[in-house]
């Protein structure tokens, strides 16, 4: 292994690559890792020198926090390359902020901007041929914190890693999504951790969506939980709604996800003359356009998932068809729109693109 030392972080090089052994036709999301990642401990009260070594397991003790207590959180963001060869991340300075919005709710101390920047840099400079060019290809990228002290009392952590892994893929979902509108199990509370990509948050609707799952449905769309009646969040996505011509979301809240695809569709609805509302919506409301044929389309939005269309939802026992989309469809036209913009293949009127140099 070749050592380097740059000025801001010490890169172990692996000496040959995987890449090699990997199908990129045939991914599964979030299953193949680049030759690289990024870490930095926070140790003494402070986040030390960062690293970059060869992508692998690593030593922690049974006891750290993070296995006991969830004290985790996350990020999910994608790295796109055009067709000559140019880098770019999508309004990635959206998500070094909600991590550090994350972290602060579960106590968990900020990491530093330029640290941040710096090692998304250099660990896509290292592994740029990871990233494949052409829409539907992206390379996906998870930076995450940890709590790492050795000690089980139920305290926040001294000690945490902040890591960078790297995942190339391709679509999250394949085709359409059938969801179920949650009825009994909650996915946050008015004052709980719902907006904050916590670890946790994840896990807590693994159970639940498993029963959907038995059921037929890939999701579940989360409602309030005091009285199940208004729709808030589809899984790992938020959720849009088409009713005649106007798309409705719902208001981010401290019980929902603050979205960097969500308000970037919003903004793109604007662009293109669709009318978005963003305001509380109900079940009932859906049920009620469903029956009398203007609800034309749901989906879900989110950077793993990009748009996901769904295509029928079930509530109270009665399952709703979706009418079939088509490019004419607010979620094609978005998007395209959003690819676009993404890949390099569009004027990008609201500097959402960041190149990596
Ligand atoms: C993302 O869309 O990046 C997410 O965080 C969803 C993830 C749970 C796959």
């Amino acid at each position: 292994m070749t050592k380097i030392s740059t000025y801001e972080i010490d890169i172990v090089k692996r000496e040959t690559s995987k890449i090699h052994d990997v199908d990129f036709d045939n991914l599964s999301f979030g299953r193949t890792f680049t030759d690289h990642m990024f870490y930095c401990d926070f140790i003494d009260g402070e986040w030390q020198q960062p690293k970059i070594e060869p992508y692998g397991p690593m030593t922690i003790d049974p006891s750290a926090r993070v296995f006991h207590y969830g004290q985790a959180v996350f990020e999910g963001m994608k790295a796109y390359k055009d067709d000559d060869g140019g880098v770019f991340l999508f309004r990635p300075q959206e998500n070094f902020a909600r991590i550090n919005k994350s972290a602060k709710r579960l106590a968990i101390p900020e990491f530093p901007e330029s640290y941040f920047f710096e090692g998304l840099t250099t660990l896509l400079n290292l592994d740029k041929d990871w990233i494949q060019s052409g829409k539907g290809n992206s390379l996906y990228i998870r930076p995450f914190v940890i709590a790492t002290d050795s000690a089980i009392a139920a305290a926040p952590s001294q000690n945490y890693r902040f890591m960078i892994i790297c995942s190339p893929a391709k679509a999250y979902y394949k085709g359409t999504v059938k969801v179920l509108i949650a009825e009994e199990f909650s996915r946050s509370a008015n004052g709980g951790v719902g907006f904050a990509k916590a670890a946790g948050n994840y896990a807590a609707q693994f159970y639940p969506t498993n029963l959907a799952q038995e059921k037929g449905y890939q999701q579940v769309i989360w409602t309030d939980a005091d009285t199940h009646t208004f729709l808030e969040e589809a899984g790992t996505m938020n959720v849009f709604f088409r009713i005649g011509d106007t798309l409705i979301t719902a208001p981010t809240s401290d019980r929902i996800l603050d979205g960097v695809t969500r308000k970037s569709l919003i903004q793109l609805a604007s662009d293109n003359h669709i009318n978005c509302e963003v305001r509380p919506i109900k079940v009932n409301e859906i049920i009620e356009a469903s029956k009398s044929g203007t609800l034309k389309e749901i989906f879900g939005a989110g950077t793993a998932a990009v748009i996901s269309p769904i295509s029928a939802f079930e509530y109270a026992g009665t399952e709703y068809n979706l009418p079939e989309i088509n490019e004419h469809s607010y979620s094609s036209i978005l998007k395209q729109n959003m690819l676009n913009i993404q890949h390099n293949l569009a004027e990008d009127k609201h500097n959402w693109r960041y190149e990596i140099k």
